[in-house]
């Protein structure tokens, strides 16, 4: 097995391009301890911060993806951003189908494949996030809801695409509110989305990458990555702070 840690904040609607700056700055310095041979880390700032966050991290072990792409070439689009646009920047990773783009901006699984193609077009790398709600969890539908999210995520991506993709199991009710899903709780779950991937992709499945997110932070993300098939973390909250991100990070490569 031949997975690598990969952590990556995801700033949301956060920092300006100045306190984008300011904030790179402190990773850049703190993060010099962190050998990229143990885990591989990322910022993904607003589409506004892009700019900023990749010239003040040349030279740095943090790579910086977007959080969104769309999936035309261009057009008419009011205020879409396009492969073409984030490739220029030089991103290299590009969130998609976050669950707030799910449920406040209407995402469905439909776009998020075409996003998915937009991606891998532009030798963009997706972190795909997929993910149950507490009512689905409740009423026993977590299997199902990740089974339909997976399929219609990848449909029609080649076995050769999806070995670029990543996967973001982000349980909706553990996102910013302080509710971790229990190490156990979680690798079940990661257990589960590797055996439907295996289903899809064969062997594949074992070198995917499968981050967790939702709460996870200094405190608890070395139980989260120490499960055997949680191989690192989509991190919200504790992304914000140079302190808390690099601790994090740090803790959960041992
Ligand atoms: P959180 O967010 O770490 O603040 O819970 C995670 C995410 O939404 O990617």
């Amino acid at each position: 097995m031949s997975r690598k840690v990969f952590i990556a904040g995801n700033w949301k609607m956060n920092k300006t391009a100045a306190e984008t700056a300011a904030l790179c700055q402190a990773l850049k310095e703190k993060f010099a301890d962190v050998c990229p041979c143990k885990a591989d880390v990322a910022v993904c700032p607003p589409f506004t911060s892009i700019a900023t966050a990749i010239a003040e991290l040349k030279g740095s072990n943090i790579k910086v993806g977007a959080q969104n792409i769309h999936w035309a070439d261009n057009g008419a689009f009011t205020g879409e951003i396009s492969g073409a646009m984030l490739k220029e920047l030089g991103v290299e990773y590009v969130i998609i189908g976050h669950s707030e783009r799910r449920q406040y901006f209407g995402e469905t699984d439909e776009t998020v494949n075409k996003r998915i193609q937009a991606a891998l077009k532009y030798d963009l790398k997706p972190i795909v996030c997929i993910g149950e709600t507490l009512e689905e969890r409740e009423g026993d539908k977590t299997e199902a809801v990740l089974e339909k999210q997976i399929k219609g995520a990848f449909s029609g991506i080649s076995a050769d695409d999806f070995k670029k993709i990543v996967i973001a199991y982000e349980p909706v009710w553990a996102i910013g509110t302080g509710k971790t899903a229990t190490p156990d709780m979680a690798e079940a779950t990661h257990a589960f989305i590797r055996k439907v991937l295996a289903g899809l992709y064969g062997a594949l499945a074992e070198e995917t990458v499968i981050q967790y997110g939702g709460s996870m932070k200094p405190e608890n993300s070395r139980e989260l990555v120490a499960q055997p098939d949680i191989d690192g973390g989509l991190i919200g909250g504790a992304a914000l702070k140079a302190d808390s991100f690099h601790d994090l990070v740090k803790n959960a490569i041992g």
